[in-house]
């Protein structure tokens, strides 16, 4: 059978038939889901529409996508999916930038119009790995036991141990919640691991409270995950040490104003060579800002010299506010150099954006973290953990 006759047929079955086409264009030429859309989804959707995806549904079967075909094709002319929040305009490329070009999008949207054709299974591309998981996994940790919540906004840090017989340099690592619902952001942090046994073992409960950081002094921290987070996975050539004497306190902020409900959140470990150039997550805090009742618009920024007397690399950038927040850049330098910049903030989508070569940080400059929020409420809003506060808030991942 040749392609034109399989898309016919295909045609024919379709529940959307030809109402939801314009009309004019032949069988032949519109696009078809082998050809033309499964190369943009398989790269661009897939890894959450897919087996194992964080997304409610999956787009990658022609089945699948053909049912969802309407849906597709107005959630990508209005850029809601696929979920990129950074401005193409600042700071970039960014390494797996999902948004869609305009072709693209004007791709998808053509194929729905032109009856979600199926077309010839023997013009599928090459099968492409997602983006969104780790290429390989080390070691895999959970929570050593559930825990169920017992505050609205519970803060609490769990000894999750590596056990490392030897130094490795972590290059990726792939945070999972164990239970959405009450897991509204995760932090690792390294701490020393006498340090933490001492501190769990103040009460009988799983871990220890640690509203606002990890409740004892850390060596630093490897990663984090918030909402709509994936795999994350380092610059090639960087990554973070950790040591034998190390282990990672997981601190889980749980908000339980929608359910109370157990979790055992886990982490994906990837191991580097170990020839890895040393990388540290430096935290931005800009807390001084008092954003007034029903306010509007309010900008807060922040600076941050650099102080280690050395050109720092600035390679990734995880931007963080609370649900008031509208928008958040970082910018750099005297000229105010962009680094990032989400226009439009959404608390349920935030992530690591990682430069393909590192901004160069001069002895001398500084970095500004650049906030605004929109304030519905008839209270002022300051920093705070809870999620009712606010905040203006970066990690930075650098390197010397
Ligand atoms: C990083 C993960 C991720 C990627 C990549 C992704 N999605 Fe989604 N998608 C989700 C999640 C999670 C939801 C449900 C929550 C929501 O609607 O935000 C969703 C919802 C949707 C919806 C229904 C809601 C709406 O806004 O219309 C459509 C349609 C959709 N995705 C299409 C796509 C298409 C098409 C692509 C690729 C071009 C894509 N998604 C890429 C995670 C993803």
């Amino acid at each position: 059978m040749s392609a034109v006759a399989v898309a016919v047929a295909a045609c024919g079955n379709n529940p959307l038939g030809g109402d939801g086409g314009t009309g004019g264009g032949s069988a032949s030429n519109a696009p078809t889901y082998y050809k033309d859309v499964l190369p943009i989804t398989q790269v661009s959707c897939n890894g959450c529409h897919g087996a194992g995806g964080i997304a409610p549904f999956a787009l990658d079967s022609y089945e699948a996508a053909r049912l969802k075909a309407p849906l597709m094709a107005d959630a990508v002319k209005n850029k809601r999916m696929p979920p990129w929040l950074a401005s193409k305009d600042c700071g970039g490329p960014f390494v797996g930038d999902r948004s869609l070009s305009d072709a693209q999008i004007g791709v998808i949207d053509a194929w729905f119009q032109g009856g979600a054709l199926e077309g010839n299974p023997a013009d599928a591309p090459a099968p492409a790995g997602a983006a969104e998981v780790l290429p390989k996994v080390d070691l895999t940790l959970q929570m050593p036991q559930a825990y169920t919540p017992t505050l609205t906004d519970d803060y609490r840090c769990f000894i999750v141990d590596p056990a490392l017989t030897q130094q490795q340099v972590i290059t990726g690592y792939d945070i999972s919640p164990g239970e959405k619902r009450v897991v509204h952001h995760v932090i690792l942090y390294l701490v020393p691991r006498s340090v933490a046994l001492t501190k769990d073992a103040q009460d009988s409960r799983p871990g220890w409270e640690c509203f606002g950081g990890a409740n004892v002094s850390t060596d630093g921290t490897l990663g984090a995950w918030a909402p709509g987070g994936a795999a994350v996975i380092f610059p090639e050539g960087t990554g973070i040490r950790v040591g034998t004497n190390q282990v990672l306190a997981m601190q889980v902020h749980y908000n339980t104003e929608n359910a109370v409900l157990p979790d055992q959140t886990s982490v994906k470990l990837m191991y580097g060579t170990g020839a890895e150039r040393s990388a540290y997550l430096l935290p931005l805090v800009a807390d001084n800002f008092t954003i007034p009742a029903n306010g509007q618009n309010y900008a807060h920024s922040e600076d941050f010299p650099n102080s280690f007397g050395f050109t720092l690399n600035l390679w990734g950038f995880l931007p963080h506010m609370h649900t008031k927040g509208r928008k958040i850049s970082l910018t750099a330098g005297a000229a105010n150099e962009c680094l990032v910049d989400i226009p439009r903030w959404d608390f349920h989508w935030q992530t690591q954006y990682f430069r393909k070569t590192a901004y160069q940080l001069s002895r001398t400059s500084a970095v500004h973290l650049n906030c605004t929020w929109d304030n519905p409420t008839a209270s002022a809003v300051t920093w705070g953990e809870g999620t009712s506060d606010e905040m203006c808030f970066a990690f930075v991942y650098a390197t010397l």
